[in-house]
């Protein structure tokens, strides 16, 4: 196991319900450092740019629709095999598949309002690190 940072969004529907402490809570529960944190609101363009890898499929325009719709909170967190452990923490893309005591179970409404964003992979995560986040906002590592 490695030391390891991923990027986490809380998505608009999240943050509109007002559960974006839930969601950090959670995280800092779990086990996560939270590293850098910012609440935005993305414009079209940097929704468009972040999931450009699903410009080719049929929900995209729903997708940056949904992502621009109300600001966002975005966060890097830091932890032992942070991206594997994130992941876990998401639970499914789908709300409705994800097990319980999942941020997307308790705070997802369906596929495309699904609370939360992970990155997928430690060589997207440190794409997607940098792409919200100039090296001088993330704290160095402890120790
Ligand atoms: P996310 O982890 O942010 O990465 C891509 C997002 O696309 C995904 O979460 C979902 O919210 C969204 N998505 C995936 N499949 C669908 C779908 N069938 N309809 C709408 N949105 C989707």
């Amino acid at each position: 196991m490695a030391l390891e940072r991923t990027l986490c969004i809380i998505k608009p529907d999240a943050v509109e319900k007002n559960t974006a402490g839930a969601v950090l809570a959670h995280l800092e529960e779990a086990g996560f450092k939270i590293v850098a944190l910012r609440r935005t609101h993305l414009p079209k363009n940097v929704a468009e740019g972040f999931y450009a890898i699903h410009k080719a499929r049929p929900f995209f325009g729903e997708l940056v629709t949904f992502m621009t719709r109300s600001p966002v909170v975005v966060a890097v967190l830091e932890k032992e095999d942070a991206v594997a452990a994130y992941r876990a923490t998401m639970g499914a893309t789908d709300p409705a598949k994800a097990e319980a005591g999942t941020l997307r179970k308790k705070f997802g409404a369906n596929v495309g309002e699904n609370a939360v964003h992970g990155s997928d992979s430690l060589d997207n995560a440190k794409g997607e690190i940098a792409y919200f986040f100039p090296a001088n906002e993330v704290a160095p590592t402890a120790g």
